[in-house]
């Protein structure tokens, strides 16, 4: 069990809940009441577009860089696979670069846009709306 914490949707929906891993975002605040606008439900439209920070993970006790290698990779943040939908939908939006969205798959590591629809949650996060 993670939490999810709902930050900036509005009165009543900045919220933390408990969610578990493998649970869908979408999912999530939709069961707990945070309106999350969507059309396709698929990765396609984009309007389900979220900012996410991964929360409640420790940095190497040195030093923070210590753990990000040259190529950026940032070895303490959970393994994500993002489909290439998803990623090809926030390159079109405009959420992403195509570059962020090369690494996120080079690196398996989530971007800091999701769509809700399509994302998996792995830990802690803090999720606020995409304007
Ligand atoms: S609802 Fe369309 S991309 Fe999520």
């Amino acid at each position: 069990m993670v939490n999810v914490i709902f930050c900036g949707f509005g009165e009543g929906m900045d919220k933390r809940v408990i969610a578990k891993q493998g649970d869908l975002l979408l999912r999530v605040a939709v069961n707990n009441g945070v309106l999350i606008p969507t059309e396709c439900k698929d990765g396609m439209c984009g309007s389900c577009a979220v900012r996410i920070e991964e929360i409640g993970y420790v940095p190497s006790a040195s030093t923070h860089a210590s753990a990000v290698d040259p190529d950026g990779w940032d070895k303490d943040k959970y393994t994500t696979y993002m489909e290439e939908k998803e990623l090809s939908t926030l390159v079109e939006m405009g959420a992403i670069s195509k570059l962020e969205a090369e690494s996120a798959q080079q690196y398996a590591q989530q971007t800091p846009v999701r769509l809700a629809c399509q994302c998996i949650i792995k830990g802690p996060l803090l999720v606020k709306p995409f304007e």
